[in-house]
């Protein structure tokens, strides 16, 4: 069975990030977006561990539904209006 991800916001997180190790959200179930709480539990998701080497910017899939998770490729401009408010 695969469950569907929530979508926390239908566009990206862009921050800008310090090194260090991340786990991002891929349930779309966290309060603090774009990164995992724990919130996914009970559910079949877990979150997607990220290495940041160097200070960058960072667009971080908010909608949950990209093709380059943890990353936005534009996917959430695809997604449908009712799914939004899920
Ligand atoms: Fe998910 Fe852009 S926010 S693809
Ligand atoms: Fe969403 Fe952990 S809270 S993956």
């Amino acid at each position: 069975m695969s469950e569907e991800p929530k979508i926390a916001q239908k566009g990206p997180y862009i921050l800008e990030m310090e090194p260090g190790t991340y786990f991002w959200c891929r349930c779309g179930r966290s309060k603090t977006q774009p990164f995992c709480d724990e919130s996914h539990k009970g559910t079949s998701f877990t979150p997607i561990e990220v290495k940041i080497e160097k200070k960058s910017r960072i667009f971080w899939c908010g909608c949950k539904h990209s093709g380059n998770k943890p990353y936005c490729d534009g996917s959430h401009a695809r997604l449908k209006e009712e799914k939004v408010s899920a």
